[in-house]
C-alpha cells in the first residue's frame, strides 16, 4: 500500500547530458531504493531556466532525460517520474517558501557563488532562489529521504531548515527529510583534474564519462585518467586523489571496499586497474545504453502515457500539501480547488 511506505523524492536538471557522476551520485542510488520507498523522481525543467535554454533543444533534452531515468531501472508504472512544470504547486509553493527564506541564506549557498561566477551576465533572482524551489519541490511529497550526491548537501540542509521554521509557527506541516549520500560515488571528481568535480561543462572531454558514451570512448578515456607516479592503488584522497576517484568509481560499481580493492591490484600496474575500471564502468552502462535507444525509438508512446498518469499522480499529492499551506498562511480558499 502506498501508504505505508516512506517517501523518497529526488531530480536533476532537465538540460543534463548525464554524466557518470549523476549516475553513481543519483540515479544508481534511486535504482537500489526504489522498491523500498513510495518514490518521486522530477525532471527539473523550471530549474534549468535559470540559465539561457534553446527552446527546441531544451524540450528535446527534458524528454531525453526522462527517458534516461526510465532506461536506468526505474520503472514509470511503479515510480512517478514527472515534469516538474507539469505541476504548477512547485512555483506556487516555491513563492511561499521565499517568504520564509532569508537573503542571508542564500546568499551563502556556494553553487549560488559558484554559478554567479561562471555566468556573470546572468546572476538572475532565479539563480539566487534556486534552493528554495528544490526545497518545494522536496517538501510538497513529504520526502523522508532525499538521496542526492555531496554538492547538493547545502541545499538539502537550507530545505530541512525552512521546513523547519516552518513548522515552528504553523505546526507540523512538512515532514523534515534527511539526505541519503551513498558511501562511494557521492563526489566523482573529473579524470584530467581529480581535486575538481566531474560536471558536463567541463571543456576536456577526456575529464567526463557521459552515460551514452560507448565501450571504446569509456575504456580510452579511463586510460589517460591522471593518476600519479607511485604505482600503487592506494586509497589516500588527499595525495592520490585520482587514484582515489577511480578506486570510488570501482567501488561504487562492484560494491568492493577500499581493503579489498587494495589487494585485488596489489602489485599490478596502473594500466590493468585503469582497464578493470573502464570495463566495470562499461559494463555497468551496456544495459542502460540499449533500454534508452529501444525507448526513444519504439516506446514513444508508452513514455507519453506514463508521462500523463504520473502528472496526475504528482498534481494530487502536490496539491494536497499546498492546499494546507495555503489554509495555515491564511490565503482564503479557491473553490474548485481539490
Ligand atoms: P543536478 O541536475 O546538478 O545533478 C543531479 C544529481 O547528480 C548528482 N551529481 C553528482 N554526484 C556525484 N558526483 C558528481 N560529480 C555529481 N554531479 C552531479 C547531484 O548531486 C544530483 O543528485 N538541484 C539539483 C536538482 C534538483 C533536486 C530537487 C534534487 C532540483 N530539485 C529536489 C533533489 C531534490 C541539481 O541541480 O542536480
Amino acid at each position: 500500500m502506498e501508504n505505508e511506505k516512506k517517501v523518497l523524492y529526488s531530480g536533476m536538471q532537465a538540460t543534463n547530458v548525464l554524466t557518470l557522476g549523476n549516475y553513481l551520485g543519483a540515479l544508481k542510488n534511486w535504482v537500489k531504493l526504489n522498491e523500498e520507498y513510495d518514490c518521486y523522481f522530477g525532471v527539473m525543467d523550471l530549474h534549468s531556466l535559470t540559465v539561457r535554454q534553446e527552446p527546441a533543444e531544451f524540450r528535446k533534452k527534458a524528454k531525453e532525460l526522462y527517458a534516461t531515468f526510465v532506461a536506468g531501472g526505474l520503472d514509470p508504472k511503479t515510480n512517478c517520474i514527472y515534469y516538474q512544470s507539469h505541476v504548477p504547486e512547485h512555483a506556487y509553493l516555491g513563492w511561499i517558501l521565499d517568504c520564509f527564506t532569508y537573503t542571508g541564506e542564500l546568499s551563502r549557498m556556494t553553487q549560488f557563488k559558484d554559478k554567479s561566477a561562471k555566468h556573470a551576465d546572468n546572476v538572475n533572482a532565479g539563480l539566487f532562489t534556486y534552493p528554495v524551489l528544490m526545497a518545494a519541490d522536496i517538501l510538497l511529497y513529504q520526502a523522508d529521504l532525499v538521496p542526492v550526491g555531496k554538492d547538493q548537501k547545502q541545499h538539502l540542509e537550507i530545505t530541512r531548515t525552512i521546513a523547519q521554521r516552518f513548522n515552528q509557527i504553523y505546526g507540523d506541516v512538512f515532514t523534515v527529510p534527511e539526505g541519503y549520500y551513498g558511501k562511494q560515488g557521492a563526489k566523482v571528481m573529473s579524470l584530467q583534474e581529480p581535486t575538481k568535480k566531474m560536471s558536463k561543462s567541463d571543456e576536456n572531454v577526456n575529464s567526463t564519462i557521459l552515460l551514452l558514451d560507448d565501450k571504446d570512448t569509456i575504456i580510452r578515456k579511463f586510460k589517460k585518467a591522471v593518476t600519479d607516479s607511485e604505482a600503487e592503488v592506494r586509497y589516500d584522497e588527499e595525495n592520490k586523489p585520482g587514484v582515489s576517484n577511480l578506486m570510488n568509481i570501482y567501488g561504487a560499481i562492484t560494491g568492493k571496499d577500499n581493503a579489498e580493492m587494495e589487494r585485488e591490484f596489489a602489485g599490478k600496474g596502473y594500466g590493468d586497474f585503469k582497464m578493470a575500471v573502464g570495463e566495470a564502468v562499461a559494463d555497468e552502462l551496456a544495459p542502460l545504453q540499449s533500454r534508452y535507444r529501444e525507448l526513444m525509438t519504439t516506446e514513444k508512446a508508452y513514455l507519453e502515457e506514463c508521462i500523463k498518469e504520473n502528472d496526475a499522480r504528482a498534481s494530487h499529492t502536490a496539491m494536497k500539501t499546498l492546499r494546507k499551506v495555503r489554509r495555515k498562511v491564511g490565503l482564503t480558499d479557491i473553490p474548485d480547488y481539490h
